[in-house]
């Protein structure tokens, strides 16, 4: 019996995939085909797929041409997978003629021809683009309107209609009206204090809404937007970068399952030394103070593993301009019913900019700058049995944040975003920064 193998994404089957299968089939008598995981995809920068691995694993099986369908997981695993199943040929399309010699050490290898006029990156890319008008100040310091076009350039499904759109030049609402009728999504990256009106418009006209966190400055406002968005069936999602990379969704999930044991604290410090002593009163009206820039990202994790129901909390900052709120350094502690936790926050201070989870039978501890991570460790008393992980982050996540938006936006539902629960705690604590709760200042 002579075994051919084969590989690919498959996502959005169609018939330049069947042809392939069809002629891999013909070159035996039993076809195995190797489907790639959703990390590995990712890992080879393929972040566009529409299907899950299930969902293409299933289309696979259901057209019956292959004996068995397997999941490639990693670099590597077609020596593996060769060696395992007593593999005699293994074969892809002509698109990557040569590319596979290497495999002439253990089998024979095959490049069928290509079918040409048809790849999934057609046909996700023939759909109706999302049309999306960006909203923020041209001098902001939080994310720059062009790290935003570039890293929204890797993503298929999304189109930039309105790259420029400096606030400063859309001040008057008619032309923000104006703007919002040639859009089907807005991104908003303005100053946290315009989130509440610019959302709230946006959503009116039916318009999505990617906003960078927070999304508003306290829980009324939060919660007519959230009944608005789904009033209008409109996709509101917090930006909170961090939360779509797969280090940081792996290490919630690790805690969560109990790696470390009970969770009984959580601290997450994030700063940056910007010279905001000698802003004007003008840059500092118009600039992110520490609470809004960084407190989201910090509580993030916090909220992700304790939830949100804490039973009280205390904050205490340093303000460098009262009538504009501006704090330098702000620290948060909260207090569990059976746990605690802290962010450490600043832009006019300088810290370890580390996460730690401290665990009943070890810790997670993820080194500075944890919101850019690519990697963390989970350490117990006994070094030897201390764990590191590893994975793929490009474009420190915004890429990953806007592939999630747009998925959201195409199916109609947002099952990645970041909770609804969270981003309704993230405004309390906004709110409560604002109206002086529970807040004590430093000299
Ligand atoms: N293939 C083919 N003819 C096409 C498209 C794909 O023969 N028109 C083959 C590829 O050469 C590969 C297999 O189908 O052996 C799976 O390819 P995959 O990368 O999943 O499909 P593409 O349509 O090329 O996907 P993408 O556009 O995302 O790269």
């Amino acid at each position: 019996m002579t075994k051919v193998i084969t590989y690919g994404t498959f996502d959005l089957l169609h018939y330049g995939h069947i042809n392939l299968l069809n002629r891999a089939k013909a070159l035996g008598d039993y076809l195995i085909v190797g489907v790639t995981s959703d990390d590995y995809d990712k890992i080879r920068g393929k972040i566009n797929n529409r299907q899950s691995l299930m969902e293409r694993v299933a289309a696979l099986e259901a057209l019956k041409i292959a004996d068995e369908v397997i999941v490639e997981e990693y670099e590597g695993q077609k020596i593996d997978d060769i060696k395992k199943y007593g593999i005699d040929i293994f074969t892809v399309g002509s698109d990557w003629n040569g590319y596979f010699d290497y495999l002439k050490d253990y089998c024979k290898v095959v490049y069928l021809p290509r079918t040409q006029g048809v790849s999934s990156t057609d046909i996700r890319a023939s759909n109706a683009k999302i049309k999306v008008g960006i909203i923020g100040e041209a001098d902001n310091e939080h994310t720059s309107l062009q790290k935003f076009t570039k890293e929204a350039s890797y993503v298929n499904g999304i189109e930039i209609v309105c790259s420029n759109c400096d606030i400063d030049n859309i001040a008057k609402v008619d032309d923000y009206v104006d703007l919002l009728k040639k859009v089907d999504a807005v991104y908003i990256t303005s100053h946290p204090k315009n989130h509440y009106e610019q959302i709230k418009k946006a959503l009116l006209e039916k318009k999505h809404v990617l906003c960078e966190a927070p999304i508003s400055l306290n829980e009324k406002d939060f919660l007519e937007l959230v009944s608005i968005a789904t009033n209008n069936k409109c996709i509101l999602m917090e930006g909170i970068k961090t939360a779509y990379t797969t280090a940081y969704k792996r290490l919630i999930l690790l805690a969560k399952t109990g790696k470390i044991g009970d969770i009984l604290s959580v601290d997450a410090t994030c700063t940056s030394l910007k010279d905001v002593h000698n802003y004007t009163k003008e840059q500092l009206k118009n600039n992110w103070n520490t609470i809004t820039e960084w407190a989201p990202l910090a509580l993030l994790p916090i909220f992700d593993l304790l939830g949100v129901n804490y039973l009280s909390k205390r904050i205490t900052t340093k303000l460098i301009d009262k009538e504009n709120s501006f704090d330098s350094f702000t620290k948060i502690d909260f207090l569990y019913k059976d746990s605690t936790a802290s962010i450490k926050v600043a832009k006019c201070a300088k810290s370890e900019g580390s996460l730690i989870i401290t665990g009943s039978n070890g810790y997670i501890y993820v080194p500075a700058p944890w919101w850019k991570t690519d990697y963390f460790e989970i350490r117990y008393e006994n070094p030897t049995e201390n764990k590191r992980f590893f994975y793929q982050l490009d474009g420190e996540g915004i890429r990953y944040e806007i592939a999630v938006f747009t998925k959201a936006v195409e199916l109609g539902k947002s099952n990645d975003v970041i909770d609804e629960n969270i981003s309704k705690a993230i405004a309390l604590v906004m709110q409560d920064f604002y109206s002086k709760k529970d807040v004590y200042y430093l000299e």
